[in-house]
């Protein structure tokens, strides 16, 4: 049932493909598990576009500086001139490769984003930039003879023996059976968690698996507690939270409260286009102030023929909900979507275990400290996507195989898969989440829903619940532990933000909560 390779990618975003297309260069075999279609990722979802400096009044120090103001003091300042500069190189490459970006009159179109002191959001189809992103990148990498991509595999945990990552345990999804594949390298590109909270923009696949099965490897993580919340997600009962773009109020469009008031001058002078946590917490307050579950964004000062044009999904989906968005202001609220946090990484997508990288939303790189700027992460998914697959390829070339162990016995299946997380148990989670840890906590809340995480962890779980508990629990420790208030973590009982807590969180399994100056390491000192 086991078998070899010389790479193993977990996931098929922007951060695998791109990972996957550099480690194929060096005519390495390179397999591929995702766990569900080619396709279906946060990458597919994306819709503003990708920052990227291309424009004549644009410079690389513009964007460094945006990302670093958005990041409230914690971005690493290399990994974030690495991400503007190396970025600009690989669009271009991704153009090169055929994608297709929006034009007028053959010259690419700029956007505006909260937070962003340029018009520099380049975007396709209007406001489907991800999926072209895919449609690109799986193309280019169907070129890749060596690249083998297993669809519907769902990996489950890495196999680390003598203290270095040399595979992946996941379930076939031909013969529905746990499958173990060794190689000389594990990249885990499988995205970020927003499925953790009862109410996200993120599609199902967005578990954050790869870093609960990073955490269990010994794997450091960092800054979990920055957890990002969209403010305008589509608010239908009952239905998903559907994402309204950014761009959507970076085009004009206005947050209104239910009296039809515009309610953001009075919170921030940056209005509409303030960071994403301050849009985030002022609506949760006007939300409170006027007894709704919901605020409006309106466009319908713009021309319908415009929006139609420029945001088609929207616009179809809207209408779908029985919303023509020229005409009716769209009812929204905040919704997790993304994590900052994650797997700590170096500058070339090296986790702390050896054989073991990590790239995008899963990581920690230091490029987006406490708050991501908007549109920066499919930027990051090229550049660090492709750096991991270099980094594995160079560290690895000494390795000789063969890969697969003699004694396979030792790496057999955990033996209880019982008790799978049932729908009740990640409810229950999710609610927590929302309720606790979400936009808003206070030492109460956490230890409140810490009490919840231990109680459920204490019950017999299959590998993917004890994932996602573990999570959880990770989230909630380490926004008790900071005891201020920066970026996505907002503590009610702590509201300010503090110099001394400017250093991110570690959290190592087996060990109590310690810290770094920053995410970048000496390799020496992996562990
Ligand atoms: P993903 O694209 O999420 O890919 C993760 C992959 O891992 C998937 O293929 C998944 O199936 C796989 N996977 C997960 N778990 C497992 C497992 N256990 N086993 C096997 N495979 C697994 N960012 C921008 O820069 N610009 C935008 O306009 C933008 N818009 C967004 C809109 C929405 C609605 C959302 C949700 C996000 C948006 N973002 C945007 C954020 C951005 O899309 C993501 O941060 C980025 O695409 C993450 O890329 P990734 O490759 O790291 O992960
Ligand atoms: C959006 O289009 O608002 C999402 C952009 C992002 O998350 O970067």
């Amino acid at each position: 049932m086991s078998f070899e390779t010389d790479f193993i990618v977990i996931g098929s975003g922007v951060a695998g493909l791109r990972s996957s297309i550099e480690l194929a260069k060096s005519g390495a075999r390179v397999t591929v598990l995702t766990k569900d279609k080619a396709s279906e990722s946060n990458t597919e979802y994306a819709q503003g576009g990708v920052a990227v400096v291309l424009s004549d009044d644009d410079n690389a120090e513009l964007h460094e500086g945006d990302t670093l103001i958005a990041g409230a003091g914690l971005c690493d300042p290399s990994a974030v001139a690495t991400l503007v500069t190396e970025g600009t190189v690989f669009i271009k490459q991704l153009i090169g490769w055929g994608t297709r970006f929006d034009r007028d009159s053959g010259k690419l179109i700029f956007t505006q984003e909260a937070a962003h002191s340029r018009r520099r959001i380049i975007h396709a189809n209007g406001d489907s930039t991800g999926a072209e992103f895919v449609r690109a990148l799986i193309a280019r990498a169907g070129r890749e003879r060596s690249i083998d991509l297993t669809p519907f595999a769902n990996t489950e945990s890495l196999i680390v023996r003598d203290g270095r990552c040399v595979g992946v345990r996941f379930l076939d999804p031909i013969l529905r059976t746990p499958r173990e594949v060794f190689g000389r390298a594990v990249i885990l590109c499988t995205g970020g968690a927003g499925q953790l909270y009862q109410h996200t923009t993120n599609p199902s696949v967005a578990t954050g698996d790869g870093m609960a099965m990073a955490y269990f490897a010994g794997a450091e993580m960092a800054d979990m507690e920055f957890v990002q919340f969209h403010p305008t997600a589509l608010n239908i009962p009952n239905a998903p939270r559907f994402l309204l773009s950014e761009a959507m109020r970076g085009e004009g469009g206005i947050l209104r409260n239910k009296f039809g008031e515009r309610f953001m001058p009075n919170y921030d002078d940056r209005a509409e286009l303030a960071p994403r946590d301050i849009v985030s917490r002022s609506i949760v307050a006007e939300m409170r102030r006027t007894g709704t579950r919901n605020v409006l964004l309106d466009m319908t000062a713009l021309d319908g023929g415009f929006l139609r044009h420029r945001f088609p999904k929207i616009y179809e989906t809207c209408r779908l909900y029985g919303l023509d968005i020229s005409n009716d202001p769209l009812p929204v609220s905040p919704a997790s979507h993304y994590c900052m946090g994650g797997i700590r990484t170096d500058l070339w997508g090296r986790s702390t275990v050896p054989g073991l990288y990590a790239a995008g939303e899963v990581t920690c790189t230091g490029v987006h400290g406490a708050n991501r700027l908007a549109s920066n992460s499919l930027l990051e998914g090229l550049v660090f996507g492709a750096r991991a697959g270099r980094a594995a390829v160079e560290d690895s070339a000494s390795l000789k195989g063969p890969f697969l162990p003699r004694d396979l016995s030792s790496d057999a299946p955990p033996s209880d898969q019982t008790a799978a997380l049932s729908t009740a148990v990640r409810k229950r989670i999710k609610r927590v989440m929302w309720e606790r840890v979400g936009i808003l906590r206070d030492r109460a809340s956490l230890e409140r829903a810490l009490k919840e995480f231990a109680q459920i962890s204490s019950g017999n779980l299959s590998t993917s619940s004890r994932n996602f508990v573990t999570l959880a629990t990770l989230v909630a420790t380490a926004a008790l532990w900071r005891e201020e208030s920066r970026g996505g973590h907002y503590r009610t009982d702590f509201p300010d933000q503090h110099d001394e807590w400017r250093h991110h969180s570690i959290q190592v399994i087996g060990k109590p909560i310690g810290t770094a100056e920053k995410m970048d390491f000496d390799i020496s000192s992996r562990v």
